[in-house]
């Protein structure tokens, strides 16, 4: 399609006519790009996980590399391709056209510029949101000055960098078929990020990890000043299903056994531990912490539970724990009977969420697929509306798992 061809020529240039923003807003771009680099003192001698403040969660920028921003992972052959062909057993090539047509992190960026987000900046006394640091931390891949590359541009919004590490490194060697597999054999997760700045998505516990680290952890006078409640189910967001709105995930890793119900209990986990630290840090700054103790309850439920029929704690251990089909059937049945404890439509889509994942993963085991029945209750289970529907649907689909 030739409008992504002219795309890929815009990327190069300057990122800004993707966000479609005034000529003034970009000079305000430009202007703050010439200013010095947040104060990132963590990041140069930290080791990988140190995040570039101290003081609030943030995103996992990987100090040490360069990040080349997103029309460095486009081009012929790579990640721009109308159809995917197969490179080492996946199908990879279209990623770059999915995400800039389907998924919600391309116009993480974009979203600073509209209303809802003047108004938040507005009561925040922040003059203007799209230069903030206090937003550009989430809703870009928000690499201090001296590690973007010249073709790197915040206004890519969340990028591929992002969730992949940043391109320095890797982005050459890795466009030889096979490379990212033999070194993940060779050095492992670890290695890959440590030496080449690439982080690997394969390894579930780190990408709910990283997940979370946007998706959890605000500030609280950021909440009261109107932004959106953040909440985090990794099965559902992994999908991009959560919300109202569904996007395209370019991954698929329906192959990994027992997908579905890692991604549930890892995310639990995951979750639990990122709640934990968003009370600590509200705590530090003297807030209530009555709304993130909400939080760290639901996932400690979670949690729970998938220790007990899993067998594992931590994400890390959840990710190479043993799941069977009885076990998913027995946790799926204990989240639901949480149900009449739900009061909020947070607690209730997590329930529901919950449910919907163990359950595939027993239909999946079962090599069949979710009778009619329970689709349709899934359906009323995940939009998470308060009443008697609401209840009935999660104990409907609990009652046909394993049928
Ligand atoms: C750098 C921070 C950051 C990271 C890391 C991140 N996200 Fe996001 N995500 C965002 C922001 C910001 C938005 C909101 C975009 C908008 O609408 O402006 C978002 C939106 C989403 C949405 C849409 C939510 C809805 O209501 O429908 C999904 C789903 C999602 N992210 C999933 C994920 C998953 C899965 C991961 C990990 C693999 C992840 N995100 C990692 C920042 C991040
Ligand atoms: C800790 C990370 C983080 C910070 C800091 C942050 N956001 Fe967000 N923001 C998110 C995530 C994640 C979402 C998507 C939530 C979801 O749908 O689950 C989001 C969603 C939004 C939305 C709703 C977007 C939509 O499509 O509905 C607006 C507006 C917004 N943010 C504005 C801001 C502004 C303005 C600031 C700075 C004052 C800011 N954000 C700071 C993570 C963050
Ligand atoms: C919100 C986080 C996020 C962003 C942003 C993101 N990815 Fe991914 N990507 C993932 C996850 C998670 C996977 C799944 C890893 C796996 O199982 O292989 C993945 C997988 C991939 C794969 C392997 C395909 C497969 O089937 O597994 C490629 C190639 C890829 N991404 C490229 C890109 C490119 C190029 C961009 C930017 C245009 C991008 N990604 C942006 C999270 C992200």
């Amino acid at each position: 399609m030739t409008s992504r061809r002219q795309y890929s020529h815009v990327f190069g240039l300057s990122g800004c006519v993707i966000c479609g923003i005034s000529a003034a807003l970009v000079a305000a771009m430009l202007g703050m790009r010439g200013e010095s680099a947040p104060s990132c003192a963590v990041l140069s001698e930290g080791a990988p996980e140190a995040r570039c403040r101290a003081d609030a969660a943030s995103p996992p920028i990987l100090p040490g590399f360069k990040y080349v921003g997103v029309s460095g992972c486009m081009g012929s052959g790579c990640h721009d391709d109308e159809k995917p062909t197969e490179h080492s057993g996946k199908l990879i090539g279209d990623e770059y056209n999915i995400w800039f047509d389907h998924d919600p992190h391309k116009d993480a960026c974009e979203t600073l510029y509209d209303d809802a987000s003047t108004e938040i900046a507005g009561k925040l006394s922040i003059d203007d949101a799209a230069t903030s640091e206090r937003c550009l931390s989430c809703h870009t891949t928000y690499a201090p000055e001296p590690q973007r590359d010249d073709t790197f541009d915040l206004e890519h919004g969340v990028g591929c960098e992002t969730c992949h590490g940043p391109g320095e490194k890797y982005l050459e060697p890795h466009a030889t078929e096979g490379w990212t597999n033999e070194q993940r054999g060779k050095i492992g997760a670890t290695g890959l990020r440590s030496e080449f700045g690439l982080i690997d998505t394969t390894d579930l516990a780190g990408r709910a990890q990283m997940c979370v680290s946007c998706h959890l952890q605000i500030d609280k006078d950021l909440l009261d000043a109107g932004h959106p409640t953040l909440q985090f189910e990794l099965y559902s967001y992994n999908h991009y299903i959560y919300g109202d709105e569904h996007g395209q995930i370019h991954w698929d890793d329906s192959g990994v056994p027992w997908i579905n119900a890692k991604l549930w209990a890892i995310g639990q986990a995951a979750s639990l531990e990122a709640a934990k630290a968003q009370v600590a840090a509200w705590k530090g700054k003297g807030w209530d912490t009555a709304a993130a103790d909400e939080l760290v309850a639901m996932y400690e439920a979670g949690a729970k539970i998938a220790a007990k029929h899993f067998g594992a704690e931590t994400p890390a251990a959840l990710a190479t724990a043993t799941y069977s089909a009885e076990a998913c059937k027995a946790a799926a049945a204990e989240l639901a009977a949480l149900a009449p404890s739900a009061s909020s439509q947070i607690q209730r889509k997590n329930i529901a969420f919950g449910v919907v994942a163990l359950a595939e993963a027993c239909f999946k085991a079962g090599g069949g697929e979710a009778p009619a029945a329970f689709r349709a209750a899934s359906k009323t289970a995940t939009a998470g509306e308060e009443g008697d529907a609401w209840a009935k649907a999660v104990r409907e689909m609990a009652d046909l798992i394993g049928k």
